[in-house]
């Protein structure tokens, strides 16, 4: 009976070979990935909005950001011996300053997706931080590699190949990924996984989008694929730090209640549909002053609501006015479970896919 294989990182060796996908506003923080690291997968915590919105003695948003990412950083390590990464969006105002705390406060791994993260390395320095970018296509990860080899001399140590089924922000044209056009996940693995392995040294590749069980993760082994990235299963798990509230949303969520909003990112995004998606996707504004210009894409003076108080709303429970993001598969989610049981359920369904 084949269990699961080992995902080798460098000199990391992670079996579940499993990353929990990063999730902001505030929904992947310490207590998730402490727990998912304890069962020897990588946790991460997600940098986006991760200090809230409050600005508290004349602090700046950025300065918020650094300060609790340092706590979340510290608390997982009370909690854990595993492998914690951090995820940090190329689309972030604050990215640099975020980029180099979570270095300095020792973080694992840096992951970093929602644009290309070409100066990525030059935050890592000297110290053994493992760095994967987030990609949906061949070119980006060769433009990402060309960059770092010349600029850095250094690869990528593993790359997150990120197909259509995704939660958040997709890497996808709107009207393909709402029609079910994009290129799928599989596909992108197809083409990926050759370019990955041409380098000197090989890319490990993780697929994410969409991976739901362990059916899904024998799959995209079986298509080369060295390990796994997956976020929205994750949030329907004791642990995980988001308001019950939003948890609730995506045990409710019905298949034909999965869509995408015109995120003010300037990307995709998949999400739960409720009255204030509708009200948004019909032209519906919320005006604001933005207060933070937390991301460098958003046009936030034409931008038709604030998507980082919609998202920190969201954290909260407070899902009148916001919305969730959501993978494709949500409707798929009926249980709340602890980090350890969808781990072992996991592992089950993999072993059984692969005896069939
Ligand atoms: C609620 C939610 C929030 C997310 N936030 C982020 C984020 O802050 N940064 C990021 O790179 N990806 C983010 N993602 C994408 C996930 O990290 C992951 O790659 C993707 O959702 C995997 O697909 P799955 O949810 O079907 O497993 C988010 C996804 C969800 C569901």
């Amino acid at each position: 009976m084949p269990d699961f294989p080992t995902l080798k990182i460098g000199n990391l060796e992670i079996n579940p070979p499993i990353i929990q996908g990063g999730m902001g506003v505030r929904i992947s923080l310490s207590s998730l990935a402490a727990a998912v690291a304890n069962q020897g997968g990588v946790g991460v915590i997600a940098t986006a909005g991760i200090g809230g919105m409050a600005r508290e003695g004349g602090k700046t948003y950025a300065q918020l950001n650094q300060e609790q990412l340092t706590a979340e950083l510290k608390k997982a390590r009370s909690q854990t011996k595993g492998l914690i990464g951090v995820n940090i969006m190329v689309a972030l105002a604050d990215y640099d300053q975020l980029a180099k705390t979570a270095v300095e406060q020792g973080a694992d791994i840096l992951i970093s997706g929602a644009g290309l993260p070409l100066n990525l390395p030059a935050h890592a320095g000297d110290r053994d931080v493992k760095l994967i970018p987030i990609v949906s296509s061949a070119r980006a990860l060769s433009i990402i590699a060309k960059k770092w080899k010349n600029n850095y001399n250094r690869l990528p140590d593993a790359v997150i190949v990120e197909g259509p089924m995704a939660g958040g922000h997709l890497g996808y044209d709107f009207n393909e990924a709402l029609g079910n056009k994009a290129r799928s996940l599989d596909d992108s693995l197809r083409e990926i996984i050759p370019v990955a392995a041409s380098f000197a040294k090989p890319i490990p590749v993780i697929a994410a989008g969409g991976i739901f069980d362990g059916a899904d993760i024998a799959r995209v082994l079986k298509l080369g694929a060295n390990g796994v990235q997956m976020a929205t299963r994750f949030v329907c798990t004791d642990e995980c730090d988001v308001h019950p509230n939003f948890k609730q949303m995506y045990l409710n969520a019905r298949k034909e209640d999965i869509t995408l909003i015109h995120s003010p990112v300037g990307l995709p995004g998949r999400v739960v549909q409720n009255e204030f998606v509708k009200k948004i996707n019909n032209g519906h504004k919320v005006p604001f002053k933005c207060k933070y210009q937390c991301l460098r894409s958003c046009d936030y003076k034409n931008a038709p609501y604030c998507i980082a108080e919609v998202l920190h709303q969201a954290s909260l429970g407070n899902l009148e006015n916001a919305f969730a993001f959501a993978g494709s598969n949500v409707y798929k989610c009926h249980e709340i479970v602890s980090v350890e049981k969808l781990m072992q359920q996991l592992r089950q369904e993999y072993i059984q896919a692969n005896n069939q």
